[in-house]
């Protein structure tokens, strides 16, 4: 009885030290660096394979898309970065992006997150943090 109460103390000390380290940031549970860079990467793969949007970044500097994005992912969900890029305004002028564009890219970036299993919860916490940015993208 005494083991056995002894084994159950064990595995409720165990419980709770699983749920002390539960990640508590957006950021820590899109995965950290690693998530938000295999994030951005999934959806430079879903834009070039758009061809509804994939013109509008024809003459881009996509190292540069890739580096600003993961930076801007990473400061929005609360992680340890400054977004250092172009407003959002200033960076998508001349493109005319139409409602359509922005609901294909963020299809993309559903999809993306659907296959690295980031919860439905999460998904709509990092798209309700995007949403506000609509209207300094579209139609500039
Ligand atoms: C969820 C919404 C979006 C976010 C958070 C976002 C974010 C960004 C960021 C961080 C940059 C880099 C800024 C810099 O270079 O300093 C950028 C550039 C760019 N974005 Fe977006 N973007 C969004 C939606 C879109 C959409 C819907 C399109 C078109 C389908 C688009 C097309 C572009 C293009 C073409 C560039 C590169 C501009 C250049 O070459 O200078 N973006 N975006």
């Amino acid at each position: 009885m005494v083991i056995r109460s002894g084994l159950l103390w064990a595995c409720l000390l165990m419980l709770s030290g699983c749920s002390s380290s539960t990640p508590t940031t957006l950021y820590q549970r899109l995965g950290s660096a690693p998530g938000i860079e295999a994030i951005v990467d999934g959806l430079l793969y879903e834009i070039e394979h758009d061809e509804r949007i994939v013109h509008h970044f024809a003459d881009s500097d996509i190292g540069r898309f890739r580096a600003k994005l993961t930076e801007q992912l990473c400061d929005l969900s609360g992680g340890p970065c400054q977004y250092s890029g172009s407003s959002m305004q200033e960076s998508h002028t001349g493109f005319n992006i139409t409602l359509a564009d922005y609901d294909a890219l963020v299809a993309g970036l559903i999809k993306v997150m659907q296959r690295q299993q980031i919860s439905i919860a999460d998904q709509n916490a990092l798209l309700g943090l995007l949403a506000p940015m609509y209207k300094d993208i579209s139609y500039r």
